[in-house]
């Protein structure tokens, strides 16, 4: 991750800057660039549009970092309401969901069963769920879940980040178990012994990772990125590929590219967060761009 991400998250992560940003009508307006909506219809209406141009969706009720059970189990019931939605309304979309909103950063156990009820009542309902990845303090639990969870219930994925240096063998450690496998490079701040730093690095090791991952017939592969250099090679290994894959893309980023993909005949699906805890994920893609990010900066220092 650059030096500016890492400012960018440094900052934003502050509370006086948080509650100076979430208050001002610019920073309610540059959320409502990456995030669908604060209610599940806001969202479906979304996602609705989105399904009209060809694409498949992920929907993602935003939440992280819960250390309760009464919010983990609100998270919980709001992903159930959101399957209803989906299967009622025949919309081509699953469920991305993040462990630690369920429970894990308190009680593995919890986000266990959790998971388990979800993946059950997607199964049901004929969908999947992809299991995002959060940072280094929960890959191993992360794995280990998706590890359970696909065994018994055989319809979900897991996202791997290309900068970490355990991936590799994570890859290897999961092809076996088919599901969907994510591939993005990773969105928190690591330690140069966990991951790899510079942009460019990062970008060779999803390189490598992309190559080997295509290769595997057994799983469906979900290349996430907006980097043109991995569309192309993607593009590329496409052409010696016969089992499917998708692209992955985040609602309101390149969104131009997004419509190019479908008009070339690729599976796109389009990941769509939404609900009222939109900051964290905000932060993130604030720190991608140094464009987003001097735009956040105007919305906190007009309020003060
Ligand atoms: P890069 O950041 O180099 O961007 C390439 C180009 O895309 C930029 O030059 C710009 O044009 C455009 N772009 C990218 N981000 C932008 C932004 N925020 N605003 C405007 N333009 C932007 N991470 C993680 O750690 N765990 C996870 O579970 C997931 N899940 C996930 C799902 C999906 C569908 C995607 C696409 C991404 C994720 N990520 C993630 C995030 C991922 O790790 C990464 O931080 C972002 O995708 C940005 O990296 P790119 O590969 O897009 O390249």
């Amino acid at each position: 991750m650059s030096l500016f991400a890492k400012m960018v998250l440094a900052a934003t992560h502050n509370p006086v800057v948080r509650n100076a940003f979430v208050a001002t009508p610019p920073g309610k307006a540059l959320a409502g660039r990456f995030v669908a909506g604060e209610t599940l219809e806001e969202a479906i209406a979304v996602a609705r549009g989105l399904l009209d141009s060809g694409m498949a969706v992920s929907m993602d009720l935003l939440g992280e970092e819960v250390h309760d059970d009464a919010t983990a189990a609100a998270a919980q019931q709001g992903y159930l309401d959101c399957l209803d939605r989906i299967s009622q309304e025949g919309l081509d979309a699953n469920i991305s969901i993040k462990l630690t909103q369920l429970g894990l950063a308190f009680d593995e156990s919890l986000a266990s069963r959790h998971l388990d009820e979800l993946a059950s009542r997607a199964a049901d309902l004929g969908t999947t769920v992809t299991i995002d990845m959060e940072d280094s303090r929960f890959t191993d639990a992360t794995i280990r879940l998706y590890e359970k969870a696909q065994t018994d219930h055989g319809n979900l994925g897991v996202c791997l980040q290309a900068y970490l240096h355990r991936t590799p063998a994570d890859l290897k450690r999961i092809a076996s178990l088919g599901g969907h496998i994510r591939l993005c490079k990773g969105a928190y701040v690591e330690p140069e012994e966990l991951a790899v730093q510079g942009k460019g690095e990062v970008t060779a090791a999803f390189a490598r990772l992309l190559a080997a991952l295509m290769a595997v017939e057994g799983v469906r592969p979900a290349i996430a990125t907006h980097d043109q250099v991995l569309i192309d090679q993607t593009r590329l290994l496409a052409n010696n590929r016969k089992a499917p894959f998708e692209f992955q893309l985040l609602y309101g980023v390149r969104t131009p590219l997004q419509r190019e993909l479908i008009e070339a005949g690729f599976p796109v699906r389009i990941y769509v967060p939404y609900g009222s805890q939109w900051y964290a994920y905000l932060t993130r893609r604030l720190a991608e761009r140094p464009a987003n990010a001097l735009f956040f900066a105007r919305a906190v220092f007009s309020r003060s």
